[in-house]
């Protein structure tokens, strides 16, 4: 299958910060590809170059067939981009902002305003359709944006943080929508620090980290790479907390994280409901008292734990970001 986006080498330095460090990527037409990373990863400069907006110090990249550097007009008349930080104008009203969109790709006006009723129907935005974008919320913004990018329908697009700040109903909605969207035969990479957004929507997830794409695969792939799944306990005892450690380690496929301040250990495990109960077993053999017990899937936390040894709460969280 022919490679709708590709990458190959991107460097881009900000002063002393190598923003990207040899960024690798292929993205197969039709499919969805997740950027995962915390804060400062690199994604946002990555959309920037693919989209024509940056020149990197050194790498190339082709989008639907054309070179990025050589031909940064073509390519943009192939993408959509839906960026971080919305971008309508604020003295328009929704349904104005998406037909110029509309006028700017030279679409007919009929076919214009229709797309805008369309997508402002889509994206909850027609009760508002009608009042300048200054007067709407965060959440109405970044839809309205995510709208207009949606207008022409084109062969790859770019959405760089989509849900960010979205409430849990219009993030359901808008995976909706851009499901249609690749179902339709869009060529999509989008940017995300939720694991459980790049595990609905993305066919592969290419996790990035200080300029760099440090895996890739599947989202079952990283998974399972991470360790499968993780048991936590709540010890009730804090002194007992190194005892019930080494039980934990004792069934866990690397080594258990104590947080001693909640008493919380953490194990990545396989096995199930089945090794669930084997732990509260032997906790309970050692004399060791719970609070609390339960088994999940592995976290972004956890992808990122195992993959760089560092937690990606050490970058900012990702409520701040959506401030
Ligand atoms: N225009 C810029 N000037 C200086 N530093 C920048 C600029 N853009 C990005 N950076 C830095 O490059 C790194 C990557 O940023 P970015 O691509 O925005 O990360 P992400 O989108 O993954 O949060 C960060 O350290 C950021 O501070
Ligand atoms: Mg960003």
């Amino acid at each position: 299958m022919a490679a709708a986006i590709h990458a190959e080498g991107l460097v881009k330095t900000f002063g002393g910060v190598r923003a990207l460090d040899g960024v690798d990527l292929d993205v197969p037409e039709g499919t969805v590809l997740g950027l995962l990373g915390p804060n400062g990863a690199g994604k946002t400069t990555t959309v920037r170059v693919l989209t024509t907006l940056l020149r990197p110090d050194s790498g190339r990249a082709m989008v639907a067939g054309i070179d990025v550097l050589a031909h940064p007009n073509e390519v943009r008349r192939s993408i959509g981009l839906s960026g971080q930080f919305a971008a309508v104008d604020e003295y328009l009203t929704g349904r104005e902002n998406l037909r110029m969109v509309g006028r700017l790709y030279q679409m007919p006006s009929r076919a214009a305003k229709a797309r805008a009723d369309e997508l402002l129907e889509r994206f909850n935005l027609a009760d508002a359709a009608d009042r300048p974008a200054k007067t709407y919320s965060g959440g109405m913004r970044r839809r309205l944006d995510l709208a207009a990018a949606l207008v022409v329908r084109p062969p790859v697009m770019f959405m760089d943080e989509p849900t960010t700040g979205l409430d849990p109903r219009n993030r359901q909605q808008l995976w909706e929508v851009i499901k249609e969207l690749v179902a339709g035969g869009t060529t999509l990479l989008l940017t995300t620090q939720y694991l459980e957004e790049a595990d609905h929507l993305a066919h592969d997830i290419a996790v990035v980290d200080h300029g760099r794409v440090i895996a890739r695969g599947t989202s079952d792939q990283l998974k399972a790479r991470t360790g499968g799944e993780r048991v936590e306990v709540v010890v009730h005892d804090a002194e007992l907390l190194p005892t019930a450690a080494e039980v934990m380690n004792g069934f866990a496929k690397a080594a258990a994280t104590v947080e001693t301040h909640t008493r919380r250990i953490t194990a990545p495990v396989t096995g199930g409901a089945k090794l669930l109960a084997e732990v509260i077993r032997e906790l309970d053999t050692r004399g060791i008292e719970i609070d609390d017990i339960g088994l999940r899937r592995p976290t972004l936390d956890d992808v990122f734990l195992s993959l760089t040894g560092h937690a990606a709460d050490e970058a900012a969280r990702p409520e701040e970001a959506a401030k």
